[in-house]
C-alpha cells in the first residue's frame, strides 16, 4: 500500500526523472499507476512505460490536470519556456518541485505570477542514479510544511535530503553537485597510483574502487567516531599510513579540496547571476 494517495507528474522523463521514479516505487512511496510522466520522445516514453508501469504523455496538459505534484526535470535552459507555456494552466492547488540546477526560487515564481504557485527548488546530484543522492531542498514563498514534508520524502527515495535556505545552495552545488566529480578525480588519481607502485590497472582499479567504498561505509557504520578518529585508527607510529600522509599534508591536500568546493560555489553563485 503505498503512502500518498494523489498523483505525482514528471515534466521530462530524462535520467533523473527515471531515477526518481525508481526510488519512488521501491520506496513504495506511490505506485505506478500514479505516476504520470511528459516526455516529447517517443522511444524514451515507450521505455519508460516498458520499465516501470507509469503513464505516458507526450506533453504535459494531462499531467497539469490530474496530478496536484509535479516534478520539473527538464534541463535548466527549458525551464523558462516550459513555465511560461503552462503558467496559465498552474495555480495556487499545484506543487511544482524543480531539480532543475542553478534555476532560482524566484526565477520561477515570476514566470508564474500572478498565480501563487507552490514551487519547491532541489539540488540533487548525480549518485540519484544508484539510489545514494545527496539533495538539498530550498521552500518558495508560497510553499507550506507539508509540502516541503512531501518533498523531503520524495527525495529522501533516492537518498539523503536536507533542507536549507536557498542562499545555501551555491555551497551545496559546490560540495554535494560538484563532490562527485572530485571524488572520480581521487578515484582515477588512486588508480594511477597503483599502476605506479606496480599492481596491473585491473587490480588497482578494483582495489581502489572497493578502498573508497569500503571507507564510506565504515564512516557510515561508527557515526560516534569522526573522521579524524578513523584516520588514526589505521595511521600506526613510525608506519606506513602516516608515512603517505605526511606527503599529503605537505602538498596541501586539505587546503586544496577546501578552495575546489570554494571555486565551485563561487562559480554557481556567478552563474545564478548570469
Ligand atoms: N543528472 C544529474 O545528475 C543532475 C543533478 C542535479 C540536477 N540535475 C537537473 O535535473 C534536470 C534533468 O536532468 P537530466 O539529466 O535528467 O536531463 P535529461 O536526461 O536531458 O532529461 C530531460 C528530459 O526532458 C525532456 N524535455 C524537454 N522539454 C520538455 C518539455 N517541454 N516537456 C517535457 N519534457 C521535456 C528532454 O527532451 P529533449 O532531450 O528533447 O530536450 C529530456 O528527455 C536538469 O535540469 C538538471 O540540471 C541533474
Amino acid at each position: 500500500m503505498a503512502s500518498e494517495t494523489q498523483s505525482l507528474g514528471f515534466i521530462g522523463g530524462g535520467q533523473m526523472a527515471e531515477a526518481l521514479i525508481k526510488g519512488i516505487l521501491a520506496a513504495d512511496l506511490y505506485r505506478a499507476e500514479q505516476l504520470m510522466v511528459a516526455e516529447p520522445h517517443g522511444p524514451r516514453r515507450e521505455e519508460l512505460a516498458e520499465r516501470h508501469g507509469v503513464t505516458v504523455h507526450a506533453e504535459a496538459g494531462p499531467l497539469l490536470a490530474a496530478c496536484p505534484v509535479l516534478i520539473l526535470a527538464v534541463k535548466p535552459q527549458v525551464v523558462a519556456a516550459v513555465l511560461e507555456h503552462y503558467s496559465g494552466q498552474l495555480g495556487k492547488d499545484h506543487l511544482l518541485i524543480s531539480i532543475a540546477a542553478g534555476i532560482t526560487l524566484t526565477f520561477m515564481e515570476e514566470r508564474l505570477a500572478p498565480a501563487p504557485v507552490r514551487v519547491i527548488r532541489v539540488m540533487p546530484n548525480t549518485p540519484a542514479l544508484v539510489l545514494a543522492a545527496a539533495s538539498a531542498l530550498s521552500p518558495g514563498r508560497h510553499a507550506r510544511e507539508e509540502d516541503l514534508q512531501l518533498a523531503r520524502r520524495i527525495f529522501a527515495a533516492v537518498g539523503e535530503a536536507v533542507v536549507l535556505e536557498e542562499k545555501l545552495l551555491d555551497a551545496v552545488t559546490g560540495l554535494s553537485g560538484s563532490g562527485p566529480a572530485y571524488v572520480f578525480t581521487f578515484l582515477e588519481a588512486l588508480i594511477d597510483a597503483g599502476v605506479k607502485v606496480g599492481l596491473s590497472r585491473e587490480v588497482a582499479e578494483q582495489l581502489a574502487r572497493q578502498t573508497i567504498l569500503g571507507s564510506v561505509r565504515l564512516a557510515l557504520a561508527t557515526p560516534e567516531k569522526n573522521p579524524a578518529a578513523l584516520r588514526a585508527m589505521v595511521t600506526s607510529p613510525g608506519g606506513t599510513t602516516i608515512a603517505g600522509l605526511h606527503v599529503l599534508e605537505k602538498g596541501g591536500f586539505r587546503g586544496l579540496v577546501m578552495d575546489a568546493v570554494e571555486a565551485a560555489t563561487q562559480r554557481s553563485v556567478e552563474l545564478g547571476r548570469g
